[in-house]
Parts: structure tokens; sequence; C-alpha cells
């Protein structure tokens, strides 16, 4: 079946498996993926790493807005993996830390930062054939995407499954706070100013609290069938 070259928008609270739903679809289409949330990441990390988060938490932002002019966070592809990139240094790991986790929704409160993410997905896009996921990408980012999936899971299923891939990472992890960093998360993201997060209202609702990888394949395709009207079945290795 020949996917058309449209942007899949893939939006959802954190940790229903946004991601790995989007990286199978991009494997199994030929596109390319963009981790929306990851920018949000490097520049929490950027910020943490300059000194511009007090120990309060509050954040410098006279001293970061000057700064992102000049911050080269960008995407490598890499044995079929996409890996953020600050500069030279792969960033990937320390992006995924508690530490990055409990700041990175304050730090996208930020307008000027959200403007900075928002340029640089743009750019990054270009050309179409993308599948790209987040919190506000149906609604700000690209409110023309082709199509728009928005997710979301039981918030205790979410919890354990964040929990078992920081463990499966070696990583230190506690249930209780996993959950409570999620459920903070949910309420700064829907509740800011700027791009909260909303179920756009032409998006395509997946709730994969109960459902395989390979269910989500198919559900994706058959949503992709009846939009554009596609019949053929492709073999899939999912
Ligand atoms: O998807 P994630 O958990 O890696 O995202 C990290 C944070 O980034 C999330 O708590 C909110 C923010 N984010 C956002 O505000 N807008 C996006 N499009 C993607 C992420």
């Amino acid at each position: 079946m020949n996917i058309p070259d449209i942007i899949i928008a893939v939006d959802g609270f954190s940790a229903t498996g946004k991601s790995t739903f989007a990286k199978m679809v991009a494997a199994e289409f030929g596109f390319l993926y963009l981790d929306s949330g990851a920018m949000y990441r490097g520049v929490t990390l950027f910020t943490m790493e300059s000194g511009m988060v007090s120990e309060d938490g509050t954040i410098d932002e006279a001293a970061l807005r000057p700064a992102l002019a000049d911050l080269d966070l960008h995407f490598a592809h890499e044995d079929g993996k996409t890996k953020l990139y600050l500069g030279g240094r792969c960033i990937e790991t320390e992006i995924r830390t508690l530490a990055v986790s409990s700041l990175v929704s304050p730090v996208a409160t930020i307008p000027f930062v959200r403007n900075y993410v928002d340029d640089r997905l743009h750019a990054f896009s270009e050309g179409g054939r993308v599948i790209m996921d987040g919190r506000d990408i149906g609604t700000t980012v690209f409110p023309d995407a082709e199509l728009k999936v928005f997710m979301t899971a039981d918030p205790a299923v979410r919890a354990q499954r964040r929990y078992d891939e920081m463990v499966a990472k070696g990583e230190p992890a506690d249930l209780e706070a996993v959950m409570k960093n999620l459920a903070e998360r949910d309420y700064i993201d829907s509740h800011r100013e700027t791009s909260p997060l909303r179920q756009p209202e032409d998006a395509f609702v997946m709730d994969n609290t109960h459902m395989t990888l390979h269910e989500e394949l198919v559900w994706v395709l058959g949503v992709i069938q009846g939009k554009f009207g596609l019949l053929e079945v492709p073999a899939l290795t999912h």
C-alpha cells in the first residue's frame, strides 16, 4: 500500500505510548519520526547544565532567551533510531532522567521556548512524510496535518509502562514518584496558557490501555485506509 506523503500528528498525555507508536509507524511506512518532547527535554537539559535553574526551580528566562538563538538542537538518524544532539553531543540518555522530567513541563510553558521548538520542527519537516508526537502537534504546530491521532490510556498503566522502561534501562525508578510526576505533567501540560494539551476536534482517538503494538498498527492502517480510500493492505513487520 502506498501511504501518501502526509504529516501525521500524534498527541496525548505523558507515557501513553506516543513515541513507541510513532516510531513503529515511521518504520513501517518509511516516514521520518520527530519527537517534539525530546526537543523540550533538550532545552531543559541545556537550561540545567547552564546554571539557569535556581535551587527552588526558578528558571532564569532572561538568560535563556538570548541563549536559544545559538542553541543547536537537532536529530540524527543512526541505525534506524532517531537521537537528539546538542551540538556534537548525543543527549538521548540524559534527557530521559527524572531530573529532566521534573523540570520539562515548566520549561515547556515558556512561550519563547515553544517558538524555538516549533521553528525547529517546521524546518525538520520540510518535504512531508513525517510522523511527529507531542502535546500540541495537531492543534498548534501542524493544525493542517492530514492525519491526527490522540492517544490516551489508563493512568496506572501509563505509570507502570514508564517505570518498566526506566528499570529496563537500569535507571533508578520508584513507581510512586513516576505516578506523581505523570500527574503533575498532565496538569501543567493541559492547563498552561500557551498551546495547552487538547484533543484536536478532527483527531482519531486511540485508547491503548489494552492494545498490543500490532493492534495499534492495524488500527492506524484501518484509519488511513478509511480516510484516504486505500484498499490494499501492506505486509506488516510489527
Ligand atoms: O513526550 P515527553 O514526555 O517526552 O514530553 C516532555 C514534556 O515536554 C511534556 O511534559 C510537555 C512538553 N511537551 C510539550 O509541551 N509540547 C509538545 N509538543 C511535546 C512535549
